[in-house]
């Protein structure tokens, strides 16, 4: 397993990017502005049943952070802070939209703090636009016919219309068998 030694301050943004939305892509040019080394590192969970599977996730968290030489896309499974000591990260990133957000991220927060004192973790704010921006909204709008461009990358628009196609085609086949 590689580290990050030699590679300055690393820190890991993990998630489930389900799908990656504008708040998550301004959250990583903040934390891109802090630290040497971003790790976006996607949360392999067998217990959902995620709408893009995990490779789907990680190949559009690529292509949407293609120009930014310092962002690195990973997978991740088992507790969080385990993997980020071994990539050598020292703060764990993480956006607070909202006040909403505050119970759930403190408590994550002060639990990944009492399993590793060495790991700090840094709640950046997104730009006021994406303040109630969610991956779990942006799916629910778009399923409902709603728009979701400016709120989500436009591959992320693309990648939503295929994956729809391909969920009617499904049931449009179903129903003829
Ligand atoms: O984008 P999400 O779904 O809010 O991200 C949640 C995530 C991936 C950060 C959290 O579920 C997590 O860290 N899971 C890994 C398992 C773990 O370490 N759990 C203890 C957290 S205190």
């Amino acid at each position: 397993m590689s580290t990050a030694a030699g590679h300055g301050r690393v820190a890991v943004f993990p998630g489930s990017f389900d799908p990656m939305t504008n708040g998550h892509v301004d959250i990583i040019e903040r934390g891109c502005a802090i630290f040497d080394r971003v790790i976006v590192a996607v949360l392999i969970n067998a217990d959902k049943t995620p709408l893009f599977s995990v490779d789907e996730r990680v190949s559009i968290i690529r292509e949407v952070c293609a120009s930014r030489p310092s962002v690195e896309v990973d997978t991740f499974d088992g507790l969080l802070v385990d993997y980020a000591r071994r990539q050598g990260a020292t703060a764990l990133i993480r956006g607070l939209r909202a006040v909403s957000d505050f119970e759930y991220e403190f408590q994550m927060a002060l639990m990944n703090r009492r399993l590793n004192h060495d790991l700090e973790t840094v709640f950046l704010m997104p730009a006021e636009q994406y303040t109630y921006t969610s991956s779990r909204l942006i799916k629910e709008v778009f399923r409902l016919g709603g728009a979701v461009s400016g709120l989500v990358p436009p591959l992320v628009e693309q990648r939503l219309r295929q994956k729809q196609a391909s969920i009617e085609d499904r049931l449009a086949g179903r129903r003829k068998a």
